[in-house]
């Protein structure tokens, strides 16, 4: 069962007595985890607090995806292992997917802990801290494992978790993450996702529509599907098979929403009738996340990607074919069981030929229950994967410069989200600046926002304008940031003059 439409809206208590610290690794779906759960939990008597030390309740939402993610949350755990001593009330809980996949092991490795909940029982979270409490015993809710039922069983016990959300949550006000599906099928050797996000299973349109008005009554003014392969989306409704193609055009009527993305893309799903909708539909975002892995047959066949180099290219054809403009990034993999330096100079070829926007490196790690771990030794040593990683990571950069640059001169539509990051350090460092921002409509202070095609573009400008559409004259770019001013446009004698704003 979906629960977004069926439950109450949050009240917000105004007696919180209680503090919540939450700790969040990983993907943008964990992030969306994490911003429904404290919602929930703000809707009772809880108040988000970022100081472990005050905190009478700790959650660490967390990845499984690479070693990496576990041991960080493991040591964060040590770090507060002796923390009831003098806080005999503090509850401590592990949620997501490492709770998921190890389980009693958490309990088993951190004694302290509470209570582990995984990806498909999110909604528990509150009841399970008031109980654990009030009784002080441990509590575990997580779902089945893949073998441990058949499909139907073990997808019913990974429930999607979507309650009304709390506006004040949103890490923006004007961006949202929408979930129109949970889990994969698509069991690639390496990953551990399927495990422990479930099987696929796609929301309803009518939910999915629903939640989009809600966000757009909310100010929001751009969504962001998310989907493990979301564009795999597949729902049945009233009869109708309903693809991601048509739910795009389900959610571009919705007023209010100026721009929709979708992440992240299965390659052999990237399908002409989605692209030609990414075409036709002015809001949609052109830019696709279509991670290749990697650009060797035999690495992606032990990999079991489902596609060769020639369907990759394939499709990067239909996309330039379709969407002349659309900004492509990828994922790779490298040091993945057997990969040799032919290999690894094949992906290094890929991103040469398809000249990706970007693209996210990782140095492959072993997980325990994937058939890669079952199958092969992780064997190529951790020097060869990092020199690896630094010189595909040097060649994209070149390439994302070299991309970057051909902007320079041009003039470009960003979605303003808000203040840089410098400018956030800036506040963080000296809170009194924020006080000039509140009347001051000429003070000037450094943006960020995105272009159509996801390249982040930095200019000065009035914070205010955060939320708006507005055009920047670009005049210069690093590998992944394009630099600009805003453009005014000013009516003279019934001509139409542009106007960098010179900073
Ligand atoms: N080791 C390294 N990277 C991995 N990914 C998934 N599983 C592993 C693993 N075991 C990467 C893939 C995926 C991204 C989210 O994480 O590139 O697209
Ligand atoms: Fe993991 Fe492959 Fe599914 Fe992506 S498609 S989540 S890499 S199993």
């Amino acid at each position: 069962m979906d629960p977004f439409l069926n439950s109450e809206p949050l009240s917000k208590s105004a007696d919180h007595n209680h503090q919540l610290y939450i700790e969040t690794v990983g993907c943008q779906m964990n992030m969306l985890d994490s911003e429904l759960v404290v919602g929930a939990m703000r809707g009772g008597n809880y108040e988000l607090t970022d100081d472990i030390g005050a905190a009478d309740t700790i959650l660490f939402n967390t990845c499984s995806v690479r070693e990496h993610a576990e041991h960080k949350i493991y040591s964060q755990l040590g770090r507060i292992k002796y923390s009831k001593r003098t806080r005999p009330n503090l509850v401590i809980g592990v949620m997501g997917c490492m709770a998921q996949k190890d389980q009693e092991i958490i309990f088993e490795r951190a004694p302290h802990v509470d209570i582990v909940v995984g990806t498909g029982q999110l909604a528990e979270i509150p009841r399970l801290i008031d109980e654990t409490r009030e009784n002080r015993q441990r509590q575990m809710a997580v779902s089945l494992g893949r073998r441990d039922g058949s499909r139907t069983q073990v997808a019913g016990s990974f429930e999607s978790y979507d309650p009304l959300r709390d506006p004040e949550m949103r890490p923006s006000p004007y961006q949202a993450f929408v979930r129109i599906m949970i889990g994969c099928d698509k069991f690639c050797t390496y990953c551990v996702v399927p495990m422990t996000r479930g099987p696929e299973q796609s929301r309803s349109p009518s939910q999915i529509t629903s939640e989009v008005r809600t966000l757009a009554g909310q100010g929001v003014k751009e969504v962001t599907l998310l989907g493990q392969t979301v564009n795999s989306y597949r729902h049945i409704e009233d009869g109708k098979e309903y693809r991601l193609a048509d739910l795009l055009e389900l959610i571009h009527d919705t007023d209010g929403i100026e721009r929709i993305k979708f992440v992240t893309n299965y390659p052999k799903d990237m399908t002409l009738d989605l692209l030609q909708a990414v075409r036709d539909l002015p809001k949609v975002s052109r830019y696709l996340h279509v991670p290749a892995q990697s650009g060797c047959d035999e690495v992606l066949a032990r990999m079991k990607r489902g596609y060769t180099v020639s369907d990759y290219r394939e499709m990067m054809q239909r996309i330039h074919e379709t969407v002349p403009d659309a900004a492509v990034s990828s994922d790779f993999i490298v040091g993945f069981c057997g990969e040799t330096e032919e290999s690894f100079e094949l992906s290094m070829n890929l991103i040469r030929e398809f000249r990706f926007k970007n693209s996210f490196i990782f140095k492959y790690s072993e997980r325990p229950g994937t058939k890669a771990d079952g199958l092969w030794p992780d064997d190529i040593p951790d020097d060869v994967k990092r020199r690896r990683n630094n010189e595909m990571l040097a060649l994209q950069n070149e390439v994302s410069e070299e991309d970057n640059a051909e902007f320079i001169g041009r003039e470009v539509e960003v979605l303003v989200e808000g203040l840089s990051k410098a400018s956030e350090k800036r506040l963080a460092a000296n809170p009194e600046a924020e006080d000039c921002h509140g009347d001051d409509a000429s003070h000037k202070t450094q943006l960020v926002g995105r272009t159509d095609c996801d390249r982040i573009v930095v200019f000065d400008g009035n914070p205010r304008l955060a939320g708006s559409l507005t055009h920047i004259a670009v005049h210069d770019c690093s590998a992944t940031t394009l630099l600009g001013s805003i453009v005014t446009r000013q009516l003279n004698h019934g001509l139409q003059v542009d106007l960098p704003v010179v900073s």
